[in-house]
């Protein structure tokens, strides 16, 4: 039986998603279930959910129904219940889209540089693995996940890349900013980190040059050289490079590389750490 080999980045803002047949994405907003008197269509991912007994909606209908204001949960740690509903649905969308018939997944999903460790990572596979039963928009569907592991968002998307042997990665996201450092293709702990605000938490997010000040301030704690390589991911990315290549001169976007069916192309730098997954992925599983 074949085997969908998958990398999935299972974002607070949107899930992205990587594998042989190219990429999707969706808005990971999560509501619980409720009666609708009018069933109005917000967002052509709108998705009405039952997983493992959970009822709820998800997409863009979450985002105008929730009236906690999106109910995303911004942590720093992805090892929650969301997760699991949003990994699952970004894999049912992949398979509804380029595979249907498909129950075999294997992947690498991510967590931040800060909660990556042995303890987080193994709640998010003991999560993830096995048998699992979905109702999508009234059509069933069972998964089986066979292999997970877990990748750091930032540095993951260092597998997107080719030719290049040392940078530094900032990924830009919705509740966190995550800063690699890979010298001679190995991650350097000591010089990456996560810091806890993103585009959705801070006070403005229109005040994109705050938001980069508090980035370029975070990272040269960390003895990053306004000289260095520094590839800028996530979905601000082209909007705050300017920002950021005021301090950072040689700054530029991370445009991952996907192999797609002998196709290859350069996708949007949101899909840099999915596109990175998916590449562990390949090497990890096959
Ligand atoms: N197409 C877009 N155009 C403009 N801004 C966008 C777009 N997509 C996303 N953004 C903005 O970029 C932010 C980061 O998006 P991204 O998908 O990288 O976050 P995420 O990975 O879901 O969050 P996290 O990494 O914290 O879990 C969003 O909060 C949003 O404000
Ligand atoms: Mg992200």
């Amino acid at each position: 039986m074949s085997n969908l080999i998958l990398g999935i980045d299972a974002g607070n803002h949107m899930a992205k998603v990587a594998g042989e047949y190219g990429i999707d994405s969706y808005r990971t907003a999560i509501c619980e279930w409720f009666e609708r008197d009018v069933v109005e269509i917000h967002g052509a991912d709108d998705m009405e959910f039952e997983i493992d007994g959970r009822k709820g909606f998800a997409g863009t209908i979450a985002v105008y129904e929730d009236e906690f204001g999106g109910g995303s949960m911004f942590g720093d740690s992805k090892a929650h219940e969301d997760t699991k509903i949003r990994v699952l649905l970004a894999i049912h969308r992949y398979i509804e889209k380029y595979s249907p018939g498909i129950e075999n997944v294997s992947l690498v999903t991510g967590q931040p540089i800060s909660s990556h460790k042995d303890a987080e990572k193994k709640k998010i596979i003991e999560m993830l693995k096995g048998t699992h039963e979905l109702i999508v928009n009234k059509e069933w569907r069972r998964i089986h996940i066979h292999d997970v592991a877990v990748g750091a968002e930032g540095s993951g998307a260092y597998w997107a890349t080719s030719g290049i042997r040392s940078a530094r990665i900032i990924d830009v996201g919705s509740g966190t900013v995550n800063c690699a450092t890979i010298a001679d293709k190995r991650y350097i702990n000591n010089a990456s980190d996560t810091f806890n605000f993103g585009m959705e938490t801070v006070n403005n997010k229109n005040d994109l040059a705050s938001i980069a000040r508090g980035i370029i301030r975070g990272t040269t704690k960390l003895k990053w050289d306004k000289n260095d390589i520094v590839l800028i991911c996530g979905g601000i990315s082209k909007d705050i490079l300017p920002f950021i290549a005021k301090y950072y001169v040689s700054a530029r976007l991370l445009e991952p590389l996907l192999k797609n069916r002998g196709d290859v192309i350069f996708a949007d730098p949101v899909f840099a750490n999915a596109i990175g997954f998916y590449n562990l992925a390949r090497m990890t599983f096959k």
